[in-house]
């Protein structure tokens, strides 16, 4: 399996400057066929485009004479403190990219303070993964098609550690890209999700043929389901977010449900092609469960303009994912703090010259509204 990774570096070469330059290197990192995977959405693309085009349609408004000599970028979530609002999404198969992979990834957490959120399908366990990330973290749980699986892994992470749940609700079925299904890539044979390698296989004989009737069925073993969602609810405890709310009506069942809070996502482009940019949807979502509900958001976001934003249109917080995975693969580790640090910066600067001295006044500030593309 390693042996298909080129070697990654043990420097950041000189011509990474912004955190979006990682983009770029990694296509010398990552096998055509895997960076095909990674970076691919679902279909033509046509909503990852979007998702990173959503941003080019805000400005930021410089404003001055303001105070910033205090300035900080913590903030508060569920009565944590975290010291900055950028979190690492939950990435699957991590060695995909990198011999290290989810250790390397926890490893850049802890030298950034950065809250990592590992996915059920990480390569190494989610145990290896805690005893390595020293900051916060939470993990990131898919329903398995049995319950008793399900319930064995919030278990496990409960005891862990984490900090919290992160519910994930919108891959029961994903669709590939089309760029990944041309570059004709499957899982290595030797490619092991580590949570779950004990599971017997969750696929029924319906689910390999492609009749509409076995998508259904396949879409329901490991669907949300109201009754699976309040079950989860009632026995964690830990905090739970919903990750993948695109909708206001969603949005409000899972607040009634008693969800902690939610992250907006389309999963980055990669569930169905054609959904909404998941930046459209934002202030929408905002305004339906409250300014005071914890709301995050991830999807398409390549710089700290892009997360300045989006903090702006009403998340708390967001998450990165393929920048965290370029990163990884340029340079372990190192990759991955150092894209952080740009990240971080990149938003400082933001922040100072919209004269915001905190999170929280980025989120009474208003953007500009372009008229044509930029
Ligand atoms: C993901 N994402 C994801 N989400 C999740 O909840 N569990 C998972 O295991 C994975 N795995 C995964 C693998 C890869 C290769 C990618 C690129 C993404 C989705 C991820 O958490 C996040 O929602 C998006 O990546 C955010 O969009 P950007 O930042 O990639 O544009």
């Amino acid at each position: 399996l390693d042996q298909k990774i080129y070697p990654p570096l043990n420097h950041i070469p000189a011509d990474i400057v912004r955190a979006n330059d990682y983009e770029r290197v990694a296509a010398n990192f990552i096998p055509p066929d895997r960076l095909a995977y990674v970076d691919g959405g679902s279909g033509h693309n046509v909503t990852l485009r979007a998702n990173v085009d959503a941003f080019t349609k805000y400005s930021i408004l410089p404003r001055s004479l303001k105070d910033l000599s205090e300035a900080h970028t913590q903030i508060q979530l569920l009565s944590q403190t975290y010291s900055h609002p950028i979190f690492l999404a939950p990435v699957a198969h991590q060695k995909l990219v990198h011999p290290r992979a989810e250790i390397a990834t926890a490893e850049a957490a802890a030298a950034t303070d950065t809250c990592m959120v590992a996915s059920t399908l990480s390569s190494f366990s989610l145990e290896d993964i805690a005893r390595n990330t020293h900051s916060q973290s939470w993990f990131q749980l898919y329903f398995q098609a049995k319950e008793a699986d399900t319930h064995a892994l919030l278990q496990r992470a409960i005891r862990a550690g984490y900090q919290a749940i992160v519910l994930t609700i919108d891959a029961s079925i994903q669709v590939p890209s089309d760029s990944a299904l041309k570059a004709n890539f499957t899982f290595p044979d030797d490619m092991q999700a580590a949570n779950i390698i004990h599971q017997s296989s969750s696929l029924t004989p319906a689910a390999a043929s492609t009749n509409h009737k076995s998508i259904f069925l396949r879409y329901m073993q490991t669907a949300a389901t109201k009754e699976r969602v309040q079950k989860l609810l009632s026995v964690s405890t830990i905090p739970v977010f919903i990750k993948g709310v695109m909708s206001d009506e969603d949005a409000l069942l899972y607040q009634s449900l008693g969800a902690a809070g939610m992250i907006v996502s389309n999963h980055g482009g990669r569930t169905l092609d054609g959904v909404p940019a998941c930046l459209t949807v934002l202030s929408q979502l905002r305004n339906a469960v409250g300014k005071d509900y914890p709301l995050l958001f991830d999807s398409g976001i390549r710089s700290g303009a892009d997360i300045f934003k989006a903090i702006a249109l009403g998340a708390d917080a967001v998450l990165i994912g393929r920048l965290q995975v370029y990163a990884l693969s340029v340079a372990g580790a190192l990759g991955v703090a150092h894209m952080m640090k740009l990240l971080k910066e990149e938003l400082a600067l933001c922040m100072a010259i919209a004269g915001c001295a905190s999170i929280e006044d980025i989120k009474h500030s208003k953007l500009h509204r372009n008229t044509e593309r930029q």
